[in-house]
């Protein structure tokens, strides 16, 4: 592993002078969007004694924060109240108070665009932000998920165009954030965490701040090499659960149980990693990461063809769910149009409140396009607005005996641990399920179809 130097010495003055502010935990951060990324590392950094200023472009976020009010579920509401009531952590939609922070931390959305190329916007903006009150003395970073280059290549000009030197004058690095929703074992602090500055003494100051809060950090040799890291990461995921979800569909044909297979071949002590079949990939991660990769590697005249084939298998599931619903009516002698369908978990993944990408919105727009009548229950999403290409609009029905009963088949899409899945079996009268979450139901067996 790259050791980092230490080239920054008291002759300095700037960045000797900030780095002593980090590591007495005086210097003030400030975090750009306070989402399921941003929030957590605000209270993260306020936690060990930072003083923490959030910037949002959504002043109800903002009011939130500053009420003491928690929006996301990885944040412990007493720990959020207890910082806000002792000054420690602030929030503003007002930008100029940029000039106050030694420290800025960029956590912007990076989708895609209707052309599925990379929606680099939120960042551009922020940068432009940050280049209008830049001062000599401030450590800048992105921790949002983007494609090899974007530190150097976009941001990095905003900000010189100050006419400010990187390395003498401001500092600026990359810093992924690889933060799981819902993971209990493994949150912002003990994750490792990977860090790539634009020069030596960038990347010992972005080191210093993050091993404040961080147990592990691991230093590369450069911006695109830590965003190449973290978009590595997401294609490994996407392209191993492809590989599940292809053999879940010759399964399939070949009237095998993929979850049996997939669970002993887990079992081997080496050499495999166990991944699971679902009904599609969501998130902010999985389903979009990959694509900034295949864009850029365009500019190289080069195609991630590994990306290509796991972004059509994760799709294509989402329609064999579909194809699943109706064989299993049809066993029953009904058919989809009119058929009432209860899809039980909406979430991207189990136990987590956020639908955004979820393979669920896909499969219930399908199913009501062919004439089926669908309504859900999630106990993490009381209601789906329209958002992104989704006009999914709907409200969260209350899981009561009387209407599993009513539905024609109960559509597993996501496992959630709160559910009682052995009464919505004993209830229901036909169950197709996509996570296994039947597994451990012993009687009715016969009602549950799984994909
Ligand atoms: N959610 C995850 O699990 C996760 C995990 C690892 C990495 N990431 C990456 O982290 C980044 C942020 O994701 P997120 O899930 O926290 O997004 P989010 O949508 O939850 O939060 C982003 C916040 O940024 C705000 N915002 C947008 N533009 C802004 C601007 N110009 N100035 C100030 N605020 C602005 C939005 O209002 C929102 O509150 C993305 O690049 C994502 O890919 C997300």
């Amino acid at each position: 592993m790259l050791a980092v130097k230490k080239v920054v010495t008291e002759q300095d003055t700037l960045a000797f002078g900030l780095k002593r502010k980090i590591e007495q935990h005086e210097a003030v951060v400030g975090v750009i969007g306070l989402g399921y990324v941003g929030l957590p590392l605000a209270v993260e950094k306020g936690k060990v004694g930072f003083p923490v200023v959030g910037f949002d472009l959504n002043p109800q976020r903002v009011a939130k924060v500053n009420s003491g009010d928690n929006y996301i579920g990885d944040v412990k509401d007493e720990e959020l109240l207890d910082l806000v009531q002792r000054g420690i952590l602030q929030a503003t939609t007002d930008f100029s108070r940029l000039a106050d922070c030694d420290v800025i931390i960029i956590c912007v959305p990076t989708p895609l665009t209707i052309t599925r190329d990379p929606d680099i916007s939120y960042i551009e903006n922020s940068a432009r932000e940050i280049a209008r009150y830049l001062r000599p003395g401030q450590l800048v970073t992105l921790e949002s998920t983007t494609y090899p280059g974007t530190t150097q290549e976009v941001i990095l000009p905003l900000l010189a165009e100050t006419g400010l030197q990187v390395g003498k004058d401001f500092f600026l690095a990359f810093s992924p954030e690889r933060v799981d929703p819902g993971n209990k074992r493994f949150t912002t602090k003990n994750t490792s965490k990977v860090v790539g500055g634009m020069t030596p003494a960038c990347l010992e100051i972005a080191y210093t701040l993050y091993s404040q809060t961080i147990v592990n950090v691991v230093p590369v040799s450069s911006p695109a090499a830590a965003e190449l890291t973290k978009v590595f990461e997401n294609t490994y995921r996407a392209i191993n659960i492809a590989l599940v979800n292809e053999l879940m569909l010759l399964c399939d044909r070949m009237g095998l149980d993929i979850w049996e297979v997939v669970e002993a071949a887990g079992t081997k002590p080496f050499g495999i990693q166990t991944f699971w079949p679902g009904p599609g990939v969501g998130g902010h991660c999985i389903p979009i990461d990959p694509f900034y990769l295949t864009w850029k590697a365009r500019q190289y005249d080069f195609h991630t063809r590994f990306i290509e084939l796991a972004g059509e298998i994760n799709v294509e599931v989402s329609y064999y769910v579909v194809n699943k619903v109706v064989r299993a009516l049809n066993d029953e002698h009904k058919c989809l149009k009119d058929a009432k369908i209860l899809v039980l978990g909406v979430a991207y993944k189990k136990d987590i409140d956020d639908v955004r990408e979820s393979p669920a919105l896909k499969i219930m727009e399908l199913l009501r396009h062919q004439g089926a009548n669908i309504s859900y229950h999630d106990p993490f999403i009381p209601v789906i607005e329209p958002h992104g290409g989704s006009t999914v609009h709907m409200n969260s029905v209350e899981l009561t005996d009387e209407v599993l009963a009513k539905a024609d088949c109960v559509l597993i899409l996501t496992d959630h641990s709160v559910i009682d899945y052995g009464r919505v079996v004993a209830k229901a009268q036909l169950v197709v399920d996509t996570r296994n979450a039947t597994k451990d139901v012993a009687v009715n067996r016969d009602k549950i179809v799984k994909i």
